[in-house]
């Protein structure tokens, strides 16, 4: 059976390309996914893919869309640095989680140095743009 991840955004990350490019970069969320489906492929990975600027319905995404799967890559977004309520979510899912930034959260301004998800996350990317959800989906391919 092949096994499936989950790829979630968060909020405004459906502007990318437009957003910020000088910090995003110029390529869109179709060209990420076009970069994620590749590399999922080649490891043999399904995916689900979601984005939502509504913090709720990405909660409800992972209800259904995480149990069964092999983990789960999110790039939470602004909710990286105060939703409880999806740190809440992945803990409760139980799954191998990593936690993903295109840019680095650490060399920007300081509130989103501070992740309140990254705690329920077996790992944190951050910085590496597109590549970091490669290397995301290398890891879950390589778990057990
Ligand atoms: C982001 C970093 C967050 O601080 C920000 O709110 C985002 C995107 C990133 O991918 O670099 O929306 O998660």
């Amino acid at each position: 059976m092949t096994r499936r991840v989950v790829v979630v955004n968060g909020p405004n990350l459906n502007l990318l390309g437009k957003r910020e490019p000088e910090i995003y970069g110029t390529r869109t969320l179709d060209d990420l996914y076009q970069v994620v489906r590749a590399r999922a492929a080649k490891l043999g990975l399904e995916v689900s893919l979601f984005q939502s600027n509504d913090e709720g319905a990405i909660i409800d995404y992972l209800h259904q869309h995480g149990p069964g799967s092999a983990g789960i890559v999110i790039n939470p977004a602004a909710l990286t640095h105060y939703s409880v309520a999806l740190y809440d979510c992945l803990q409760a899912l139980a799954l191998p989680v990593v936690e993903v930034h295109i840019s680095n959260i650490h060399a920007r301004e300081e509130f989103r140095a501070k992740s309140v998800t990254a705690r329920a996350a077996r790992g944190v990317i951050t910085g590496l743009g597109f590549v970091g959800y490669e290397l995301a989906l290398e890891y879950l391919a390589a778990q057990e």
